[in-house]
């Protein structure tokens, strides 16, 4: 864990795009979050720890991340079900990409889980990171009692790779 008294650096990556490309997949596609994504976002819209209490928070949220992403230390998506364009999540790279490795993190809007619509959103964007970013590996934080993202991080074939505390560590290495 970073001490408390030492300020985040993010490591920016050349290539991360000023806009989120569309990646289509099997049941979502992953499409760049817009303003206008900010009232079917709130419920789920959480930035430096704090979560977002009102349509204008969800909006300021998103404007920062955006600005994270035009530095090039964060890639944002919306999830949309496929075959309804219904926003069910978000999924991307946040914090940087120190040494060629990127920070998954996602999560779903409470009615759309249980589907499956995340472990694919997450393989999309652990392919994206390897396909066009060309990281060397992929990690996610996740606390040690959420089951529910431990199984989406395995079914992608992340492993575990340390802890600290009850804050555990997943990793996916580049295929050779
Ligand atoms: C973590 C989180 C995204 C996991 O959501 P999820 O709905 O369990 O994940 P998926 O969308 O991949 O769905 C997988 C489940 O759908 C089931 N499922 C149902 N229909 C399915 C289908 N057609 N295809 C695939 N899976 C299907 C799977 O069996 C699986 O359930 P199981 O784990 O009980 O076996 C969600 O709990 C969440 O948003 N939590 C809050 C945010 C959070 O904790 N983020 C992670 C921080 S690191």
């Amino acid at each position: 864990m970073r001490p408390c008294c030492v300020a985040h650096v993010a490591s920016a990556h050349p290539l991360v795009p000023a806009t989120s490309p569309t990646v289509d997949g099997a049941r979502v596609r992953l499409r760049a979050v817009t303003a206008a994504d900010a009232v079917a976002l709130l419920e789920i819209s959480v930035y430096d720890g704090v979560a977002a209490r009102t349509e204008s928070d969800a909006g300021a949220q998103i404007e920062r991340i955006a600005g994270d992403q035009a530095r090039g230390e964060t890639v944002h998506w919306a999830i949309e079900e496929a075959s309804t364009g219904m926003l069910v999540g978000t999924v991307g790279f946040y914090r940087g990409f120190a040494g060629g490795v990127g920070e998954v993190g996602y999560v779903l809007r409470p009615a759309h889980r249980k589907r499956g619509f995340m472990t694919e959103a997450v393989a999309l964007a652990v392919a994206y990171g390897f396909d066009v970013l060309g990281l060397q590996a992929v990690v996610a934080h996740t606390d040690a009692t959420n089951g529910a993202s431990i199984a989406v991080l395995e079914r992608c074939g992340f492993v575990p790779a340390g802890a600290n505390g009850g804050q555990h560590t997943f990793r996916v290495d580049r295929p050779t």
